[in-house]
C-alpha cells in the first residue's frame, strides 16, 4: 500500500475527524484486495512527444497526479509492437514496446517512477490472439497446411466441395465471420483460420504447448522488470470446445450457458482454468509470495461461474462486469452486489468492482440514458439518441461513491475522476474501432470512450499534448472539465474523487463486510460498514424526493452539487450518494 499522502488542503480537520488517522502500513503482499486501481489508456492520457497519441513518458510524468488522487495502483492497456488494428490489442511482439508509445528503457522508467511514488503497476496481457503481423503467424501463413507453425494457431480446411465455407458458424464479437480464409503459396484460396475478434487478431491454439510454453515466458520476461501483476484480456476465450462445434444461439461477449445449461464452446471452457494455475505458480514464485497479482477480463455470467476464475490457485480478481451493466436502480444494484460477494465468498475472494473502461460507454453518459446496460460495448454515435449529460454526471458521482465504499477492490478509468463523458457525436471519418467497420458503420463502437483526457482547459488539446495534436478530437465539454479546472475546487468532481479515495483509505472501506439497511424506504441502498472510527453508513438516494438521514449521523461526503456539500447535512437529494459516520 502506498504510503499516506500529504494532508489535503480541501480537508478541513475540525470538520473531517478522519483527517491525520492514517492508513494501513505498507503491505507487501496481498495488496490488491483492496486496492483502488487506475486504468491508464496509454494512446489517450498524455502525449509527451507531440505526434497527437500518448505515450509512455507522458503517463511518467503525470504519475503524481495519480499519487496525489490516491489510488493505489496503475493499470496499462497494451503498449506493446503492434500495428494497431485494435488499438495495441493487437501485438506482434510482447517483449517489446511500440515506437508509437516509446522503447522499453521508457517502460522501465515508468515502473521505477510509479514505485518511488508508492504505486504498483499492472501490465496487460493479451493470450488469446496475437496480431497477424506476429513472427508465428507469418510463419504460419508461409508453412501452409498441416504445418507445426499453423498448429499454434486454428486453422481449418473450409467445408463445402472446394472448402469455400467456413468450418463453423462462429460470428467475430467485433461483427462479421469470425473465419478467414487464406491464400496459399500458389495463389489458390486455402485453409480459415479463426478469430473471435478482427481478421488481424489470429486466435492461438491453447492446447498447444509452445504456446503455453511463451506465454510462461512472457510473463517472467515482465515480472522480471519489476511489473506487480496483469489484466488479462479476454481471459474466458483462451480454450475452445474439442472440434470447434457450430453454435446456432448468438455470439455474444457476455454469453453464459443457455437455458438448457449447454456453455458456449468458444467461452468459459473448463481446461482454461490449467491455464490459470500454472500462471499463478509463476507468479507466486517472485518474492515476497503473494505480491503479484492478476485480474481476468471475463465476461462471464452468472457470478458463480466468475468466481471460478478466482479460486485460491487461479487469478486475484476478476472484473465485475454484472456490476457494471446493472440498472441504476436500488435492486437491481443490490442483486448484482449480493450476488458476487456470495459467490466470492465460497472461493475466499474479495469482489473487483468497476464502473467504465475502454470497451464501455462512460458511466457518466451510460447513466444518462435509459437503459445503461444496453451501451455496453457497442457505443453512442450522432445518429442514436444523444444522453442527458448532466443526470449522467450526476448519477455517474453517486455511483461511484457507492462503489468506493463497498468492500473489495475497485477500478476506475481514466477521466472518470474528471467526470468525463463519452464523445457521442464522433464524425464517422475519424472512427478507428473494428467494431465500426466491421458492423458497416451501423454500430458506434468504442471510440467516443477513448478520446484523450483534457488536463488543461486554456491549451491546444487542452493540454493533452504539447502540439494540439489529437488522435481522436476532443468534444468542447471537456475543457470545463480539464484537470486543471478541477483541481482545489470544492464540489468538482475530481475533488469528490480524491476525497473519496482518502477517506475510503483510512477508514479502511475496502476491507471487511456490508450490511444493508432497510429501514430507509424501498428508493433508497443504505449501506453499513465497520471502520477503524466506528459505523459509516453509505446512502444512495435513487428516488425522486428527498431522503432524511437518520439523526445521529455526521456526513463525511457527499455526491450533491456545489461546495462542501457534506457541511450541509440531510436530507440526500435524489440520485445523490452520502457517506456518513454514525455517532
Ligand atoms: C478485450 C479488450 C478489448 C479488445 C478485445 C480483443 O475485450 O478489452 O479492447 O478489443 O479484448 O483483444
Amino acid at each position: 500500500m502506498s504510503s499516506t499522502p500529504a494532508v489535503d488542503p480541501t480537508l478541513d480537520p475540525a470538520v473531517d475527524p478522519v483527517v491525520g488517522l492514517g492508513s494501513d502500513p505498507a503491505r507487501a503482499t496481498d495488496w490488491w484486495r483492496d486496492a483502488v486501481i487506475y486504468q491508464v489508456y496509454p494512446r489517450s492520457f498524455a502525449d509527451g512527444d507531440g505526434d497527437g497519441i500518448g505515450d509512455l513518458p507522458g503517463i511518467t510524468a503525470r504519475l503524481p497526479y495519480l499519487a496525489d488522487l490516491g489510488v493505489d495502483a496503475v493499470w496499462l492497456s497494451p503498449f506493446y509492437t503492434s500495428p494497431m488494428a485494435d488499438a495495441g490489442y493487437d501485438v506482434a511482439d510482447y517483449r517489446d514496446v511500440d515506437p508509437l508509445f516509446g522503447t522499453l528503457a521508457d517502460a522501465d522508467a515508468l515502473v521505477a517512477r510509479a514505485h518511488d511514488l508508492g504505486l504498483r503497476v499492472v501490465v496487460d496481457l493479451v493470450p488469446n490472439h496475437t496480431s497477424d503481423e506476429h513472427v508465428w503467424f507469418r510463419a504460419a501463413l508461409a508453412a501452409g497446411p498441416g504445418s507445426p507453425e499453423r498448429a499454434r494457431y486454428l486453422f481449418r480446411d473450409g467445408r463445402g466441395a472446394d472448402g469455400e465455407e467456413p468450418p463453423n458458424d462462429w460470428r467475430s464479437v467485433f461483427g462479421g465471420p469470425a473465419w478467414t480464409r487464406v491464400s496459399e503459396a500458389d495463389g489458390r484460396p486455402g485453409q480459415w483460420y479463426l478469430h473471435l475478434f478482427d481478421t488481424r487478431q489470429p486466435d492461438l491454439d491453447w492446447s498447444h504447448d509452445e504456446v503455453r510454453e511463451e506465454f510462461l515466458s512472457v510473463l517472467r520476461f515482465w515480472l522480471d522488470r519489476g511489473v506487480d501483476g496483469f489484466r488479462v484480456d479476454v481471459a474466458n476465450a483462451l480454450v475452445k470446445a474439442e472440434g470447434l462445434p457450430d453454435w446456432d444461439e448468438k455470439l455474444a461477449l457476455l454469453s453464459g450457458a443457455t437455458e438448457e445449461g449447454e456453455l458456449p464452446p468458444m467461452w468459459d471452457q473448463e481446461e482454461v482454468h490449467d491455464v490459470y494455475r500454472t500462471w499463478r505458480a509463476v507468479l507466486d514464485s517472485y518474492e515476497p509470495a503473494g505480491s503479484r497479482m492478476m485480474v481476468a477480463e471475463a465476461w462471464v455470467d452468472p457470478p458463480e461461474r466468475l468466481a471460478r476464475y478466482v479460486r485460491a490457485d487461479e487469478m486475484h480478481q476478476a472484473f465485475n462486469f454484472t456490476f457494471l451493466g446493472a440498472r441504476w436502480e436500488p435492486a437491481a444494484l443490490r442483486a448484482a452486489v449480493d450476488r458476487s460477494v456470495a459467490a466470492n465468498a465460497v472461493v475466499g475472494a474479495p469482489t473487483t468492482w468497476v464502473l467504465s473502461n475502454h470497451d464501455v460507454v462512460r458511466h457518466a453518459t451510460r447513466l444518462g440514458t435509459d437503459d445503461p446496460g444496453a451501451h455496453v460495448g457497442l457505443g453512442i454515435g450522432p445518429r442514436d439518441p444523444q444522453p442527458d449529460a448532466e443526470l449522467g454526471l450526476h448519477r455517474a458521482r453517486a455511483a461511484s461513491a457507492l462503489m468506493l465504499a463497498l468492500p473489495g477492490s475497485a477500478y476506475l478509468y481514466q477521466g472518470e475522476e474528471l467526470g468525463l463523458p463519452d464523445h457521442t457525436t464522433l464524425p464517422d471519418d475519424v472512427r478507428q474501432d473494428p467494431t465500426w467497420f466491421r458492423h458497416e458503420g451501423t454500430v458506434a463502437g468504442r471510440d467516443g470512450c477513448r478520446v484523450p483526457i483534457p488536463w488543461v482547459a486554456d491549451a491546444p488539446a487542452y493540454g493533452f499534448s504539447p502540439t494540439g495534436r489529437s488522435w481522436l478530437p476532443q468534444p468542447p465539454a471537456y475543457g470545463d472539465l480539464a484537470a486543471d479546472r478541477q483541481t482545489g475546487v470544492d464540489g468538482s468532481t475530481l475533488e469528490l474523487y480524491r476525497r473519496a479515495l482518502r477517506l475510503r483509505r483510512e477508514l479502511r472501506l475496502g476491507e471487511g463486510d456490508h450490511t444493508w439497511d432497510d429501514t430507509l424506504g424501498a428508493d433508497v441502498l443504505a449501506l453499513r460498514r465497520r471502520t477503524p472510527l466506528g459505523e459509516v453508513l453509505v446512502v444512495t438516494n435513487f428516488g425522486d424526493a428527498p431522503v432524511d438521514l437518520p439523526a445521529g449521523v455526521r456526513p463525511l461526503l457527499s455526491t450533491a452539487p456545489g461546495p462542501h456539500p457534506e457541511r450541509s447535512p440531510s436530507p440526500v437529494p435524489s440520485d445523490v450518494t452520502v457517506w456518513a459516520l454514525v455517532e
